[in-house]
């Protein structure tokens, strides 16, 4: 084989890395110690090409948070490979860990917002970790008022609905544009103009900015946005395709049984 052949061959093979956002190799996680100890996940390997999203659906009790948590490096790897914008997070040092964190939106199934703080100030803290001080008000402004809550800046968690709750959560997510986002049921409080708004800015996002998205939804009114579904079912990864061979293979009535009767 001629060196230049050899080069292009290395070029190609660094492009195709470049290009996967999150790279998962043969993954099993456990839960708990002695005789309690429980594997959770079982044998994962999975890409989230950049710039994709991927919508990944299962039963209750599955381990969509898990998984979803190690891929935040929120929760330490046990077993096998994790690449997180193509860094290696198992074996990184807890500010190490920190710094890959900077560069992940979060939004959880519990938004975990600050009671004491206003809408405004709950997302300006996100963009403080940043240090970008002389920004934080605009920006925060900015990204509420594109998820519909211009008029609901200052007001404090307790007096907002649970879906209002649910956007400040996701505007903190989004304020730093980060490049992966991790999203557990992001659309399970809201009503459906709501949920199909906040897919859409997710979705622009992702085309705006090359962002990844990866997200755990048992919502089927929104499963149109994703790039691939993946399905896991009992720690184990049962199916990973695009959303056209999903529908295809997946009868509505068993779509129905399988993500929504959990
Ligand atoms: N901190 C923990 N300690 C021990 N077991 C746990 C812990 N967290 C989760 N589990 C168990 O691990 C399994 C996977 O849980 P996980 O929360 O990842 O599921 P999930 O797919 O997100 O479910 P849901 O759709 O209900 O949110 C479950 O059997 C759960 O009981
Ligand atoms: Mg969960």
């Amino acid at each position: 084989m001629s060196a230049s052949l050899i080069t292009n061959r290395l070029d190609f093979a660094e492009e195709t890395a470049g290009s996967i956002a999150v790279q998962i190799r043969n993954l099993n996680y456990f839960y708990g110690q002695g005789d309690l100890r429980k594997q959770v996940l079982f044998d994962i390997s999975l890409d989230l090409p950049k710039g994709q999203i991927v919508i990944m659906t299962g039963p209750s009790g599955s381990g969509k948070t898990t998984l979803l948590t190690l891929i935040g490096a929120l929760r330490t790897v046990q077993d096998g490979s994790l690449k997180v914008l193509e860094q290696e997070i198992v074996g990184l040092s807890k500010s190490e860990l920190v710094k890959v964190r900077r560069n992940i939106g979060f939004i959880f199934q519990a938004h975990n917002l600050f009671d004491s703080l206003t809408a405004m100030q709950n997302v300006e803290m996100a963009v403080e970790l940043t240090q970008n001080w002389r920004e934080k008000r605009r920006l925060a402004t900015e990204i509420l008022t594109r998820l519909g809550l211009g008029e609901r800046l200052n007001y404090k968690p307790n007096s907002l609905s649970g879906g209002q709750k649910q956007r400040v959560a996701i505007a903190r997510a989004l304020v730093n544009r980060p490049t992966l986002i991790l999203a557990d049921e992001p659309t399970a409080a809201l009503d459906k103009a709501s949920g199909r708004e906040v897919v859409t800015l997710l979705q622009q996002l992702a085309k705006e900015q090359g962002c990844t998205i990866l997200m755990v939804t048992h919502d089927n009114r929104i499963l149109d946005v994703a790039d691939r579904i993946v399905n896991l079912v009992d720690g184990r990864l049962e199916s990973d395709e695009s959303l056209d061979r999903f529908v295809e293979t997946h009868d509505p009535k068993r779509l129905d049984q399988k993500m929504f009767i959990l």
